[in-house]
């Protein structure tokens, strides 16, 4: 049987929360936020945030396919559903449920780089720092833990528990 220990409450989690969207709306106070959440984990995360902002905000998705098996993504990473608007003139802030090794967002950063944005920020609720295997850093980070295999708040294994609204450990 597999148990899920807590690691971060969910009071903690929805207080950085806060604390994120603050730090950003301050930031951003003259406005064109894009918010371009990666799925599907990025979704439990990207609208709590989004609600607590106090700048008007767009939202669009990414989604990309790394893992070939497994629980460790590759570095084989495929954009599976593109941004829906072109990004000139946006601040744009991708929004991560997590870096791990940071080849995923490594992609994605360079792919939406490429298409000029006015500005450019990655804002993540979860930071595996010494899991890292290239150079890629988030500019906000929630919390940095341990190398351990979560889930909740978008966090899945295998597709479930992202509805969790606790950050969880996994143990099997
Ligand atoms: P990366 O390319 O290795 O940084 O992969 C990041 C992606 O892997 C995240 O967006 C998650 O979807 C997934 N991932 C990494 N660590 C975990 C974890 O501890 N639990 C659930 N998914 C994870
Ligand atoms: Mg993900």
């Amino acid at each position: 049987m597999s148990s899920i220990d807590v690691l971060i409450e969910e009071k903690d989690v929805r207080l950085r929360i806060k604390e994120l969207a603050a730090a950003l709306s301050e930031k951003y106070r003259d406005g064109d936020v894009l918010l371009v959440g990666i799925l599907n984990g990025s979704v439990f995360f990207m609208t709590a945030l989004a609600q607590e902002m106090t700048v008007p905000i767009e939202i669009d998705f990414i989604s990309a396919s790394s893992y070939g098996s497994g629980t460790e993504s590759s570095g084989n990473v495929q954009i599976v559903k593109d941004l829906d608007r072109p990004l000139t003139g946006k601040n744009v802030i991708i929004v991560e449920d997590i870096i791990d090794t940071g080849r995923t967002l490594k992609v994605i950063k360079e792919m939406i780089l490429s298409q000029e944005p006015a500005s450019f920020d990655i804002v993540t609720l979860l930071d595996k720092p010494d899991r890292r295997v290239v150079d890629l850093e988030a500019d906000y980070v929630g919390f940095r833990i341990p190398d351990a295999f979560v889930v909740g708040w978008g966090l899945d294994f295998d597709q479930k528990y992202r509805d969790l609204t606790f950050v969880g450990v996994l143990n099997e």
